[in-house]
């Protein structure tokens, strides 16, 4: 058996992480192999809540979990971390947008990020769920400069899977006959879900997800603001924020980064920009990007852009640098 490694979660007493730990817990993220050392962290005034949470977890008897610890402080549940999947942050509420939660949120993950550059392992992987999501794990990694950039990254997995379950429900598949749907830029509704290199598996043939369509107006419609806007109707229908969702598509994501994306497939991750696509170096962009079983992954190169699908991923670039200027704002104030 190897080593444990150390999986970090935060927002442990909140209903993300309730769908998350068990997930995490039984193998279904780091493979049925791999043993695993939980921390979870919440805040003081959950700590009742995150007792509870932990006999629980302790209660669902799972073999690959050698040691459960529950922690309201941020250096013990940082210390020598190998995988944190930051989920601990306020939810919007109906009528938000998700960057209306910077001031509120924005100081965590300055925090946090400054544990990790202490305490944890350099190689750590970060995944940042609490939004905004791409805001976060850049201010993140800006007070972590021990640790390198591309170990930063935020979820746009679960805007993938929307579009992907979107495009299944239109054409009469399963959700895994479509293929490489992108979601370009921030996890906000200026996020670009562009299915112009997407396929579509139908009675054994490969065909684009146009050609499966047969619906360029919905495609260029409907489809893009439906997604753009999921979190929002959640919250209105559910008066509270996707949280099962949510812990699936962190799971997919981890999983992903971990082992690797399947050969001619990618996915996106909200990652640090190194200009690819002239998107602005240093911006947290979600982009497609082909997992390796290392743990690392490269930015899809050399797709086709349309004047269409230039202009969306431009102006979700513009949003992030934005919502940047502000979050420093609250961090240096
Ligand atoms: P929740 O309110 O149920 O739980 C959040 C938990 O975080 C609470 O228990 C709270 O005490 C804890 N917390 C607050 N500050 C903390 C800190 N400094 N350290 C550790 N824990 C802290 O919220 P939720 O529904 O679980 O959502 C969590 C976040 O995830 C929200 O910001 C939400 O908007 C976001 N979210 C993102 C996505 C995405 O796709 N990126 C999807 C769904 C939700
Ligand atoms: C989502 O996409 O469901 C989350 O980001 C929650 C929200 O505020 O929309």
């Amino acid at each position: 058996m190897a080593e444990p490694l150390k999986v970090l979660i935060t927002g442990a007493a909140g209903q993300i992480a309730y769908s998350l730990m068990f997930q995490v817990g039984s193998g279904s993220v780091f493979g049925p192999n791999q043993p695993l050392k939980l921390v979870l962290l919440d805040i003081l005034p959950m700590k009742s809540v995150l007792d509870g949470v932990l006999m629980e977890m302790m209660d669902c008897a799972l073999p690959l979990v050698k040691e459960i610890v529950a922690t309201v402080d941020e250096t013990e549940a940082f210390t020598d971390v190998d995988v944190a999947m930051l989920v601990g942050a306020m939810p919007r509420r109906e009528g938000m947008e998700r960057k209306d939660l910077l001031a509120a949120n924005v100081k965590i993950f300055k925090s946090q990020g400054a544990a990790m550059d202490k305490v944890s392992k350099k190689n750590i992987k970060v995944v940042v769920v609490g939004n905004p999501a791409n805001t976060n794990a850049l201010i993140c990694s800006k007070y972590a400069p021990s640790i390198p950039k591309e170990n930063f990254s935020c979820l746009t997995r679960l805007d993938q899977n929307r579009a992907q379950a979107q495009v299944a429900a239109r054409v009469g598949v399963d959700t895994q006959n479509v293929g490489n749907t992108i979601i370009w830029g921030n996890h906000s509704s200026t996020q670009f879900p562009d299915v112009s290199h997407a396929t579509v598996t139908k009675d054994g043939k490969v065909v684009s997800v146009y050609e499966a369509v047969k619906d360029d107006d919905w495609l260029k419609g409907d489809f893009i603001k439906t997604v753009q806007t999921r979190g929002g109707a959640v919250i209105k229908a559910r008066k509270l924020s996707s949280a099962m969702s949510a812990a699936k598509a962190t799971c997919d994501h981890i999983r992903d980064w971990w082992t690797g994306c399947a050969e001619g497939k990618w996915v996106s991750m909200g990652v640090i920009s190194d200009g690819s696509y002239d998107i602005p170096k240093g911006l947290m962009y979600s982009f497609p990007v082909r997992t390796k079983p290392d743990h690392t992954y490269e930015i899809v190169q050399g797709l086709s852009i349309s004047d269409f699908a230039r202009a969306k991923m431009d102006a979700t670039a513009k949003e992030l640098q934005e919502e940047l200027a502000a979050a420093m704002e609250v961090c240096e104030h």
